[in-house]
């Protein structure tokens, strides 16, 4: 048996009274996904950051390759290098282009030579198509690609473990896509991560295992599947369909703006936006007929248009 990436056994931590993970167990092998969904407050970000060691943990311990990085006297900083973790708020640096953002940590604190910093951190660019970013500074950028400058930054250190917490949160809906695809790529490249996340249907597919937190403790876990399809738990299913209900409220207050617009053009426009954010399969299904309900009333001149549909 190998040792797995990283294992959490027994965690509990409290903020003064309040316990606010109870008992965490959790097995992460190399080159696996594990998505963390749970309501705001269960609990997922503080064990991304008890994993790591921005907040010390009470009772239990996690290991890193088989070594205890919650035991007495680690150095917290060498651990920290073998792990990159993004927020939900990209905490560039204004003041800073984009490549000085990327070699920062590197150099300072991992002593890597300018030149060699800044070859990596093009590479990452080239790889994840913001290329002709490099010196531009982080205001002149959209979201979508803040974030995945942040997402760079965390990789220029060359960790073999991810943390990602809610790191589309804070993105315009069609800023979104761009950034889960370039997890979806670390996941192709085989990099082992644990992603705390309310995109449902991103977990489904990215995740090798689905981990439901309530109330600080992992009331279920299992594949995707299993977890989205046939929870077992009554609490699992309550928040499943608070989600549904949700994406399916969001959806109709959409749907009711479009046809509240006057000009086909501009509804052809913001359908064919819909069908790019639409949150899953169906609803791409229905938007598709609306584009073509809308462009059957532009007439036949319309026809053959590039309008990305
Ligand atoms: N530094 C802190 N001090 C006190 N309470 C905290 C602190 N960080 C988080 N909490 C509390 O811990 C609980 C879990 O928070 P969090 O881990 O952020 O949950 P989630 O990421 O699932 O929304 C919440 O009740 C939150 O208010
Ligand atoms: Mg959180």
């Amino acid at each position: 048996m190998t040792t797995p990436k990283l294992e959490i056994r027994g965690l509990w931590k409290a903020f003064e009274d309040k316990e606010v993970l109870r008992d965490v167990h959790l097995v992460v092998d190399h080159h696996e996904v594990v998505c963390l969904i749970g309501s705001s407050g269960s609990g997922k970000s503080t064990l991304l950051k008890c994993v790591n060691l921005l907040v010390p943990v009470d009772n239990g311990s996690i290991l890193l390759d088989g070594a205890d990085i919650t035991a007495p006297g680690v150095n917290a900083n060498q651990v920290r290098e073998q792990m990159g973790i993004v927020f939900q708020s990209f905490n560039l640096f204004p003041h800073m282009n984009i490549i000085d953002n990327i070699t920062l940590s590197p150099r300072k604190v991992h002593g890597i030579s300018r030149s060699q910093a800044e070859d990596t951190a093009r590479d990452l660019l080239e790889r994840f198509g913001l290329s002709d970013k490099v010196t531009e500074y982080p205001d002149r950028l959209s979201g979508g690609e803040q974030q995945r400058v942040a997402v760079i930054r965390a990789l220029a250190t060359e960790p073999d473990l991810m943390l990602f917490d809610e790191v589309t949160s804070a993105l315009d809906p069609e800023l979104v896509a761009e950034v889960l695809d370039v997890i979806r790529g670390l996941k192709s490249a085989g990099m082992t991560m644990v992603i705390a996340t309310h995109e449902m249907g991103f977990a489904r597919d990215v995740a090798d295992q689905v981990c439901f937190l309530d109330q600080g403790r992992i009331l279920e876990h299992g594949p995707p599947k299993q977890i989205f399809s046939t929870p077992e738990q009554p609490r699992t299913q309550q928040f499943l369909q608070r989600i549904i209900d949700a994406t399916q409220y969001g959806v109709n207050i959409a749907q009711n703006h479009v046809n509240s617009l006057d000009e086909t053009q501009e509804r052809l426009r913001m359908f064919n936006l819909l069908v790019e954010i639409a949150p899953n399969e169906h609803w791409r299904k229905l938007y598709l007929l609306d584009v073509q309900r809308q462009r059957s009333l532009l007439g036949p001149t319309q026809e053959g248009k590039p309008d990305g549909a």
